[in-house]
């Protein structure tokens, strides 16, 4: 019997474009931490001392050396079974949008073309000064100096901090993908934080089929169309195998 419910399976494969929204979830199982679970970034730290730019004026060694922790630990990682699947889709529907929170890369690694990263991503580094990109920000908990660009400016990663604005571009390619997709899946996201969070809401208002994949109900569960619960690289790669078995009935 498949997890998914019949309208879910039945709007897929009629869909014409999917949109796919993720948060730190989708990544956990390449070993990346998410953030508000019990063990989560969040439950040891506080954003405001980490993720702001007033923090990182205040002390940027310590906003550094935690970032180059993030830094390393994502490109150490490798894209998991819910990625891989997630880039699958683009096989199975003409139009799929990956909207992404997660600053990890791993949707591109694995393979999917069309990528909206609203929150920036941690790979990239610039000034804050000049605005130059920087080859690293790599600096450690001890080091007496923050990482400077050649001109004396702080270098920085090219996330989005909280305070800041999303990227113009990032939000309206993400609006644009909620408000036109048939179906809206997503993944792994607590649904805690905006703007992020009301795109799904978006996409329910404009007729999308919107239904979320994560291990416990979140604070959108009750104003979507479904939750399935499970771990997202083990739900992504099953309702890959329904549509591709779908597909090769339809093909007899
Ligand atoms: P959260 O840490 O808030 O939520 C992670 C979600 O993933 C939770 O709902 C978990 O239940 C779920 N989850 C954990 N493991 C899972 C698994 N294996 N399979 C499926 N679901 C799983 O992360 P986000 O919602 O991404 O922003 O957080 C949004 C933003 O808050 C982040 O982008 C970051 C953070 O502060 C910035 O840094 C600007």
């Amino acid at each position: 019997m498949s997890l998914f419910t019949p309208e879910f399976l039945d709007r897929l494969f009629s869909a014409d474009h999917v949109t796919v929204l993720t948060g730190a979830g989708a990544s956990a199982e390449s070993g990346i931490a998410t953030f508000r679970d019990p063990d989560g970034l969040w439950s040891k730290s506080s954003p405001a001392e980490l993720a702001s730019y007033d923090a990182f004026v205040r002390n940027p060694v310590r906003v550094q050396s935690w970032y180059s922790a993030r830094i390393r630990a994502v490109l150490g990682a490798d894209p998991n079974p819910c990625h891989v699947s997630v880039a699958a889709l683009e096989e199975l529907v003409p139009t799929v949008t990956v909207v992404t929170q997660n600053v990890d890369r791993l949707h591109h690694r694995a393979g999917s073309t069309n990528v909206v990263e609203l929150h920036g991503n941690l790979i990239d580094t610039y000034c804050v000064t000049c605005g130059e990109t920087c080859t690293t920000l790599e600096v450690d908990p001890d080091a007496s100096e923050p990482a400077k660009c050649v001109c004396g400016g702080l270098v920085r990663p090219a996330v989005v901090w909280f305070g800041e604005t999303l990227s113009r571009t990032a939000f309206d390619a993400a609006v644009m993908a909620a408000s036109r997709c048939d179906v809206c899946i997503c993944i792994g996201t607590s649904a805690e934080v905006q703007p992020a969070a009301s795109l799904p809401i978006l996409a329910s208002d404009h007729g999308s089929y919107v239904v979320e994949f994560n291990v416990r109900e979140t604070a959108i569960s009750d104003r979507i169309d479904a939750t399935v619960l499970g771990r997202a690289g083990t739900l992504m790669p099953l309702l890959i195998n329904e549509m591709r078995e779908q597909s090769n009935v339809g093909a007899h």
